[in-house]
């Protein structure tokens, strides 16, 4: 059984590597290099996002956490669900350049917010 704080920095990694490669993905939106559609590419977010939530689910087992009790990680739930319904807007189904950007900036600061909370325990970090 692995343990609580290694899953912990398993899953702030991975949390660190979803933001980058998010934005790596909203600039690139503009340029739209060749290489953004080859295979390695396309999945490696996929990747990245999965094993960032089984670590989030492994640290609740091991942590004992239930957040049905844990009022700062429902906030991580409600944000995480709002974060991925602006991240498909951003680089998926927004019509607009407009509303891609707006999405593609309210989803950056969506995931801040989440940091926020893990760092913080607060459901208002700020
Ligand atoms: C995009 C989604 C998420 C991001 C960006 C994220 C980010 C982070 C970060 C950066 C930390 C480390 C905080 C520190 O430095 O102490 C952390 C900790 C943690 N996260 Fe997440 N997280 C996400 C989703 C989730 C979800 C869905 C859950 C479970 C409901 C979760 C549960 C936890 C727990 C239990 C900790 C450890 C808290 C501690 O013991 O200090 N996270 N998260």
């Amino acid at each position: 059984m692995p343990d609580y704080l290694m899953l912990k920095h398993a899953h702030a990694g991975f949390a660190y590597l979803t933001v980058l490669s998010f934005a790596a993905r909203g600039v690139m939106m503009t340029a739209k290099p060749a290489w953004l559609a080859a295979k390695p590419v396309r999945i490696a977010p996929h990747v990245i996002d999965t094993l960032l939530l089984a670590c989030a689910v492994a640290l609740l087992v091991v942590g004992q956490l239930n957040p049905l009790h844990i009022p700062w990680l429902q906030a991580k739930i409600v944000a995480l669900v709002v974060y991925i319904v602006l991240g498909t807007v951003a680089l998926k189904r927004g019509k607009t350049p407009a509303v891609r950007w707006g999405a593609f900036f309210a989803a950056l600061l969506t995931v801040l917010y989440i940091v926020a909370v893990a760092k913080t325990k607060m459901v208002w970090p700020f």
